[in-house]
């Protein structure tokens, strides 16, 4: 079959990223601008901004995808773009642009979900040499500032993605965020979570920060109640935490919330009877994750992928080869696509659900 190239357009959050990409997922090109340094004045993404934003950086981004895959729109095959989950006046400056350049060019408009293109950015190859990624099924974990799900995942389709359990208040990304603004840290917190946590001691910081998700054979995952106890722990202290304190928190914190991924990841895999895990989204960048989760696998005979950073964060070259895909498999929407804050996969995990909900959602398939 005749191999497609495709722009990727992605403006669900705070990048404004933009990527030609082809459906045999060779990334051609990969122009990210992070609205970070903006948004971090405010503590947090500001979803007014982030419009405005992606208005402004849009067509340069754009552009510059296409120069550097050497790519005239001409020689496109399709325009995809983020249409779901993310905040509404976001995704419309993405949805805007691609809408314009395909009907100017005739060239066909596809929608993504932005979580489908999380779950897939594993097969993107930045190389000709780079692997192909792991063969279906496998169970996706997916792990952002925005989400926090674990899916079975049998194929590249929509309908192809199970949720199996997703968290029923914070997503992990953002219980780092908020950790690391209740310590002073900065935003975003991920990273300078991570990197304090590798200089502390988890051991002498164990006490203030309780087990995430009491029930362990549950598929559910919740963070608020450690970010509630950090919360606590600091608004109590008299005096002002030092770096070592500050480091000692961050790594028993990190490692709470690591243990509930990695544990429910692989009860996972085991209910599914699965032996491929795939991490993606944001937080698959935090060391820790990456070594337990990678351990937990070997332990197991559980094959551990996760993506370079380029392809966990948020980035066009996934929503790009997603929707060369679906172009592939002959799919493509008319020009009223319109966004939604909602993911097009079925959830089966409720928000702030609470213990009924869980209990009548844990293991959907029994
Ligand atoms: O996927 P992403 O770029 O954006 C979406 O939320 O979709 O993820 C951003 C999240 C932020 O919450 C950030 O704090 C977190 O990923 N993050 C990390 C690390 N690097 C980024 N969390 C933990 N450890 C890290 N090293
Ligand atoms: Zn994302």
């Amino acid at each position: 079959m005749r191999v497609l190239k495709v722009l990727g357009i992605e403006t669900s959050c705070d990048e404004t990223a933009a990527a030609v990409v082809t459906s045999d997922s060779l990334v051609l090109s990969d122009v990210v601008k992070s609205q970070i340094a903006i948004h971090a004045l405010y503590g947090g993404v500001v979803p007014e901004i982030a419009s405005r934003d992606h208005a402004r950086a849009i067509v340069p981004v754009v552009r510059e995808a296409l120069d550097r895959a050497g790519t005239r729109l001409a020689d496109l095959d399709g325009i995809a773009v983020t249409c779901r989950p993310g905040l509404s006046g976001a995704l419309l400056v993405g949805l805007q642009a691609a809408k314009g350049l395909a009907w100017s060019t005739g060239k066909p408009l596809i929608g993504v979900d932005h979580l489908v293109g999380h779950l897939l950015a594993v097969f993107l190859r930045r190389g000709a040499e780079a692997p192909a990624g792991p063969a279906y099924p496998f169970i996706g974990l997916l792990v952002s500032g925005g989400h926090t799900a674990l899916y079975r995942v049998e194929g590249p389709a929509l309908t192809d993605v199970r949720e199996l359990g997703a968290t029923r208040d914070d997503a992990a990304g953002e219980a780092f965020d908020k950790v690391a603004k209740l310590l002073g840290l900065g935003y975003p917190g991920g990273p300078v979570v991570d990197r304090r946590a590798a200089l502390g001691d988890a051991t002498r910081a164990r006490d203030v920060v309780p087990t995430s998700m009491a029930r362990r054979d549950s598929l559910e995952f919740s963070f608020s109640g450690i970010k509630t106890a950090v919360a606590r722990h600091v608004a109590n202290r008299p005096e002002p935490m030092s770096d070592d304190d500050i480091n000692d928190l961050c790594a028993a914190f990190q490692g709470t919330v690591v243990d509930a991924l990695v544990r429910k990841t692989m009860r996972a895999a085991e209910l599914e009877g699965l032996t491929r895990v795939v991490v993606s989204g944001g937080v698959a960048a935090n060391r820790g994750l990456r070594e337990r989760m990678t351990s937990a696998g070997a332990k197991r005979g559980i094959q551990v992928f996760i993506p370079p950073f380029a392809s966990c964060t948020d980035n066009a070259a996934m929503i790009a080869y997603v929707g060369a895909l679906r172009l592939a498999a002959g799919e493509r929407d008319g020009l009223d696509l319109a966004p939604s804050t909602r993911t097009a996969l079925l959830r089966v995990t409720r928000k702030g659900g609470g213990a009924r909900a869980s209990r009548e959602h844990d293991h959907p398939r029994k």
